[in-house]
This record gives C-alpha cells, structure tokens and sequence, in this order.
C-alpha cells in the first residue's frame, strides 16, 4: 500500500495551494465503470493524489462514481485528492463557463475542483448538438470569443467557490499576456503538450517568469515508437537502471514541470511515479533537449481559422 507516497513531492501554486507533481491523466480513459474504479484504486494504492480530466473525455460520470465508493469506504479522503476538470470550447461565453463548472462537479459528484482549466483558447459554436461542430469543409464552426472573456467567467467560478484554482490549457505567450493584463485573479497553471520531440523551451520560461506553472500534457509523447526507441533515450535508460518513460517523466519534473501521464495499468502507474529516486546529469539533461524537432502529437487543424487557434505563432 502507498508505495511511493511518501516520494511524491508538490510544487506550490502563487496562491499557497500545492499540486503534486504527478498526475493521473484519463484522457481516452471510457471504458467503463469497473475499469475506472480499479485503475483509480491502483492508481491511488501505488501513490497518485493527482487526477486530470475534462467534460470532453466524457468520463467525469465514471470518474465520479468510483471517487464516491472510495470516499464511502474510506480508501482515501476528498481533502487528499488533487482533481483537475476543464471547461470545453463550446461553453465559452462569460456566463457559460460557470454553467460548464457546475456540469462537471455535477458528472463528478464533487462541491469544488482544485483545478479548473480552460481547455482550450477556440471558441466554438454551441447549441449544435456537437462538442466539435465542424462545417462542410470540416473546419470548426467557432464563436467570436476572446480568450480575456472566458477568463472573466473562470474568475466568476472562482469567486462562488466552484473551483480553489483557476487556470489554462494551450495557451499561447500572447493569449497569456492578454489574460494577464485583464485579470483580478491570475492563472496558476498553463497544460501544454511537451516532451523530448517538443521541448517548449520559450513558453516553459515565459510562464514561469510569470509565476505560473507548467503541467506537460503528452509527457511520454503517447509512447510514440520512435520516442520510446530513440538512442539517446535508451542509453541515458540504460546507465540509470531505468526505463525511457521514467527518463522522459523524469527530464520534465528535472525542469519544474509538473506531468500527467496517463495508463490504465497498474505495473504502468508503479513505473511511471517511480522517478523520484534518481537525478539526470546536467549534460543528460542537454542531450534530451536536442532531440527537439517541434512535433506536435495533439493539433487541432480544423481550427487554424480560429481568431484564438493558437499554434500559428511559436510559442
Ligand atoms: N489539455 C489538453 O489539451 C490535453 C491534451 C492531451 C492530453 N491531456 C491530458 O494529459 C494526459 C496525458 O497525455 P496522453 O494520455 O495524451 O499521452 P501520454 O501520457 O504521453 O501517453 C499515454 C500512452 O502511453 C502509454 N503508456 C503509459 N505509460 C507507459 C509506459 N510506462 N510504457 C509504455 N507505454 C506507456 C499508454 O498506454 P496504456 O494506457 O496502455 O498503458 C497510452 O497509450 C491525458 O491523459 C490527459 O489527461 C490534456
């Protein structure tokens, strides 16, 4: 029981709150109920305080479930739990964010997040029956939505106490600055995807410059083959005795990123949070950011015309 608990460190928020460093991610994570509640048993049994989901992996209702029978039969505590939700594209308006917020506590059986996120900066058309309204040519049907409005609506959820912090997902240096310049309460955290082939180095330091921390979505770049394969990455294995996931995991926590990977098994979970006992080198660490080619795994195409898509710049 609680295995690596007691290793897995926390990074604090600028409002005082602490988020551990890693995370579960669920992204894809559907299945059903009994999957769900045995991945989150182990899950928690190996050392995870940290859970990441959004109203689009349509699994909040599952999610929910299982954290009720745990809390019901005392497997662990709500006050112990880290749970991040996200507010999707289609509920973008300033009073729609809150009616979003309160979707997902609904869906996870919860009075309050710890973390809500913006999912995205687009903007999309609600009202059409789809979460990714797209239109004959399939690009997105989007709605002329800044991303300094929703923010305004993330600050409404804030203040009625829906979530404890609020924050952003995909955000670009401009969109950034924008919120910033606009906000009473600053964002904590901006997820983005970053691994070895997508270092992200300018928007890593343009966030932490601003007091806001980074949590790497993609951290093991979905166990691209090529990535998994990559020699630099089997030899810095290799010589620390451990795996090429926990060398990437470990590269980023090494950077002050916090990570989410995502696996649904239970020798998987053990892996990936068993990176708090070994130290990359500094020259390790070089060798890793070389392998940077500005790959994208996640990139919303349909939404390049998008006032707010927010790849076109880099970073
Ligand atoms: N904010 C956003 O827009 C956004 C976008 C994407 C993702 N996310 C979040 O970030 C989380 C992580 O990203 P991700 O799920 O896309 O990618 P990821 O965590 O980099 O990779 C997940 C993939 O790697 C496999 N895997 C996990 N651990 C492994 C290991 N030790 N060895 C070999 N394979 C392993 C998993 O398979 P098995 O399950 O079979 O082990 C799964 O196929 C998501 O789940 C989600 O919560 C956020």
């Amino acid at each position: 029981m609680f295995a690596y608990a007691a290793m897995t460190p926390s990074v604090e928020f600028v409002n005082g709150m602490s988020i551990p460093i890693i995370g579960l991610g669920t992204y894809d994570m559907t299945d059903d109920q009994s999957v769900m509640s045995r991945v989150l048993t182990d899950a928690i049994d190996v050392g995870y305080r940290h859970i990441d989901t959004a109203y689009i992996y349509q699994n909040e209702e599952i999610i929910g479930r299982s954290l009720t029978q745990m809390f019901a039969n005392n497997t662990t505590k709500r006050k112990d739990l880290f749970i991040t939700s996200k507010v999707w594209s289609t509920f973008h308006k300033r009073s729609a964010v809150v009616e979003a917020l309160k979707l997902s506590l609904n869906n996870l059986g919860l009075d309050y997040l710890d973390l809500a996120l913006i999912h995205w900066p687009i903007a999309l058309k609600s009202g059409t029956g789809y979460l990714w309204p797209l239109d004959e040519n399939n690009m997105t049907l989007d709605e002329n939505i800044s991303v300094v409005e929703t923010w305004k609506g993330m600050e409404d959820a804030y203040r009625l106490g829906l979530a404890k912090s609020i924050g952003v997902s995909n955000f670009n240096s401009e969109q950034l600055s924008r919120v910033l310049k606009h906000s009473f309460i600053k964002p904590v955290v901006n997820q983005f995807e970053t691994h070895p082939y997508l270092s992200q180095e300018k928007l890593v330091q343009f966030c932490h410059n601003n007091s806001i921390q980074v949590i790497a979505y993609c951290p093991i770049g979905k166990a691209d083959k090529g990535l998994l394969n990559e020699p630099i990455l089997t030899t810095i294995a290799a010589k620390n005795n451990k795996t090429v996931p926990q060398v990437m995991l470990r590269w980023l926590i090494q950077r002050d990123i916090i990570v989410i990977p995502k696996t649904s098994k239970r020798q998987r979970l053990m892996e990936n949070i068993n990176i708090f006992d070994f130290q990359l080198t500094d020259e390790e660490m070089t060798e890793i950011f070389k392998l940077n080619k500005n790959q994208r795994f996640i990139n919303p195409t349909e939404a390049v015309n998008n006032r707010e898509y927010p790849f076109h710049i880099p970073y």
